[in-house]
């Protein structure tokens, strides 16, 4: 089962996606975003060069928004983020207040995966209140990261710093870089 691998890319192409998330990705507390990828693709060249090296082709443009101490009850859970399982590996970006921030990924062991599909063709799956987990993985998002969004997880952020991250989601995996 792939995880998470966390991979190096140039500065360059980190500090322009941060620079595009300040002025496009949310500003209210909803954690789950769908942003513009038409725009995303016109105004982040450094980063679609970087696709076309890697033979990915970007599909969507997520912002990933988890308040300080977990503030909004979705993040106070393990959820699914997904599109369909030939496409459940993201590329996560940290864009700020990730430091010190957990990603904790699970393999259900009692309970109920309840699925929603929402109006963007992702679908969002949360879990039975007498749901039990057990940890098989944890990174902190410090670098990008691939990262497999059909594994259960939960974003833990203890400080006091709302943390936002990019996410984006590709028209088939990346399997050359995830074996
Ligand atoms: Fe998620």
């Amino acid at each position: 089962m792939f995880y998470f691998k966390q991979i190096e890319i140039n500065k360059n192409i980190c500090d322009e996606l941060k620079t595009w998330c300040a002025s496009n990705m949310q500003t209210n507390n909803v954690p789950f975003v769908l942003l513009d990828s038409n725009k995303f693709i016109q105004e982040c060249p450094l980063f679609i060069n970087w696709t076309k090296e890697q033979e990915l082709i970007v599909k969507l443009v997520v912002g990933i928004k988890v308040n300080a101490n977990n503030e909004q009850i979705e993040t106070q859970t393990p959820h699914i983020d997904l599109m369909d399982n030939n496409r459940n590996v993201a590329l996560n970006f940290p864009i700020s207040g990730c430091e010190g921030t957990c990603t904790k990924m699970y393999k259900l062991i009692k309970g109920e995966q309840i699925n929603v599909d929402l109006p963007d063709g992702t679908t969002y799956s949360k879990f039975s209140e007498d749901s039990e987990f057990k940890q098989v993985a944890q990174f902190y998002l410090t670098q990008p990261t691939f990262f497999n969004t059909s594994v259960p997880h939960q974003v833990f952020n203890d400080t006091d710093e709302n943390r936002l991250s990019l996410s984006i989601r590709f028209e088939s995996n990346p399997k050359r870089l995830v074996n």
